[in-house]
């Protein structure tokens, strides 16, 4: 089976992209291929930053990898937290903690229309390839569901009576932005 890279260090990342992707691909983490430490995440564009942490890794190892990039984009918040929804409530936030500011921000917002985004940059053969998933939805008042990571709990994509963290992973794989950008990847790594 070949093997192939995932820059992340999350390991709820990890299993997705193993879910969606282990029929086909060895899916390798950071920590299989002997990297420890955070890689630097400072583009100011989700595309930016998914490319600087798989060339980050290419440039170490010399090894086929792909990282992703993810934000939340929120209308009535003009698009924010967006490429810094890791840091939104200070550089260091938990999950929980960035929640919390999202959740005070919204508090008596009617419009709560948001959305994730994400970009995975492949680099195969030293050549980069993009893929971009989205999937609309809103931001509830409160948290709902205890599976998921980040802003499941909040998020209710459109159509769904459920949030991300009420849904199981096989559920949220196949309609969220990493799980359609992971397919695309899939689907291009399949034609080669
Ligand atoms: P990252 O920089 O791609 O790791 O993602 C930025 C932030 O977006 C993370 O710290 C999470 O809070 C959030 N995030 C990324 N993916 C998801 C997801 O699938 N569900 C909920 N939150 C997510």
């Amino acid at each position: 089976m070949k093997k192939i890279v995932f820059a992340t260090n999350n390991t709820h990342k990890l299993r997705e992209a193993r879910a969606l992707l282990g029929r086909q691909f060895e899916i390798v983490s950071l920590e299989e291929l002997g990297f420890e430490g955070d890689i630097p995440e400072t583009g100011t564009t989700l595309a930016e930053n998914a490319s600087q942490k798989a060339h980050f890794i290419y440039d170490r190892y010399g090894v086929d990898c792909f990282a992703d990039d993810t934000g939340l984009e929120v209308d009535a918040l003009g698009g924010a937290p967006g490429v810094y929804s890791a840091r939104y409530a200070g550089e260091k936030a938990t999950y929980d903690e960035n929640v919390t500011k999202l959740l005070g921000e919204l508090e008596g917002k009617q419009e709560r229309s948001a959305r994730f985004k994400t970009v995975v940059s492949l680099l195969l053969n030293s050549e980069e390839h993009l893929f971009e998933g989205m999937v609309e939805g809103q931001i509830l008042p409160r948290r709902t569901g205890s599976d998921g990571f980040g802003y499941d709990p909040v998020f209710q994509p459109v159509g769904y009576q459920e949030t991300f963290a009420q849904m199981n992973s096989e559920l949220k794989n196949s309609i969220s932005h990493r799980g359609m950008a992971m397919r695309k990847l899939v689907a291009f790594l399949k034609e080669r």
